[in-house]
């Protein structure tokens, strides 16, 4: 057990100290696909998406995230860049995915989503998944991880996605109301389906109050769904993204000693981990398994067709 903690703890040291002019290659394999969702809006998972986008990245993992959000994507706002593309283009056929994503400072791939003007666009949610399918098809970028940012709420789009990807990361905030939707949400995916869903507690003031959060859900989970998700990891409170709120500036890419920074760090390394069968050396950038058959995203495009066929 000590043991296992030691090494996490080297791997979170190897993942904050690696430039990422000096990234790992990690060779061909299936693309891990995470859903970032939360039941009510603004508890946070913009900045936990972009946050895991950065720090997978520093693990050498080669990483998409998706802003798909749809109406009030923020995660280029987040960043502080200007997409040429954004899923827009995509969904209406004007441009391949791979011509779409916005190369970011901290080393990964941004789709950058719709809002305001394009929103029209995306009026018919099932069409916008249809395009999206297509575009995912098409990729042909070996990317390792590729992160969903999701909006609130559960439309069509919402539901594909979130029955498809490999994981969920539901998004807890200690505020009464963000809870009782989290409940509904994961109530929707076990209900649903989907089984793999980790909680991540966000904005508390320590390690221990997060823990107490995701116990607290758990045990309301089990106590009415008979199951409980995995804690994935906590992120505190850190007032450097609080700052930059009030300033209306981007608060990424964090400060590197930043608290957040560190948590979306070990939230990384313990997925990387997970995806590599639960050895946290091999998956630090060892050398990967030889090439998975089939496209990047070929997993995902056919549970997502399979979701919107069978709704
Ligand atoms: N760990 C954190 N520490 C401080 N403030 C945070 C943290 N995470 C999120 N916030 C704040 O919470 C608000 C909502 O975050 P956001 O990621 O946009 O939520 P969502 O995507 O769920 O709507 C923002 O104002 C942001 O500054
Ligand atoms: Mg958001």
């Amino acid at each position: 057990m000590n043991g296992q903690a030691d090494r996490l703890r080297a791997l979170m040291e190897r993942a904050q100290a690696v430039p990422p002019t000096k990234r790992v290659e990690t060779g061909r394999r299936p693309t891990v696909t995470l859903a970032v969702a939360s039941g009510k809006g603004g508890v946070g998972k913009s900045h936990v998406a972009v946050g895991l986008a950065g720090a997978f990245s520093a693990l050498g993992r080669r990483t998409v995230l998706i802003d798909a959000d749809l109406g009030f994507a923020n995660a280029d706002v987040l960043l502080g860049i200007r997409p040429q593309a954004t899923l827009a283009d995509v969904a209406a056929g004007r441009s391949p995915l791979s011509a779409a994503v916005t190369p970011v400072a901290g080393g990964f791939d941004l789709l950058a989503g719709i809002g305001g003007a394009d929103v029209r666009e995306a009026d018919d949610e099932r069409r916008l998944v249809d395009r999206l399918i297509a575009a995912l098809e098409a990729v042909d970028r070996p990317y390792d991880v590729a992160l969903f940012d999701l909006g609130a709420g559960l439309g069509a789009g919402a539901r594909a996605l979130l029955l498809a990807v490999d994981r969920v990361l539901l998004v807890l905030s200690t505020e009464a109301a963000a809870l009782v939707d989290a409940y509904g949400l994961y109530k929707w995916l076990v209900q649903a389906g989907q089984a793999a869903v980790f909680v991540v507690p966000n904005r508390v003031p320590d390690e221990a109050a997060g823990r107490r959060l995701a116990e607290r859900f758990g045990d309301i989970a089990e106590h009415f769904l008979g199951r409980r998700p995995e804690l994935l990891g906590v992120v505190r409170e850190d007032d450097v993204i609080a700052r930059a709120a009030r300033q209306g500036v981007p608060p990424f890419p964090l400060p590197e000693r930043s608290r957040a920074r560190r948590d979306f760090a070990g939230l990384a390394v313990r997925l990387v981990a997970r995806a590599d069968g639960k050895d946290p050396d091999r998956s630090a950038g060892a050398p990967a398994p030889p090439a998975a058959a089939g496209r990047p995203f070929g997993a995902l495009v056919a549970r997502l067709k399979a979701r919107l066929f069978s709704s």
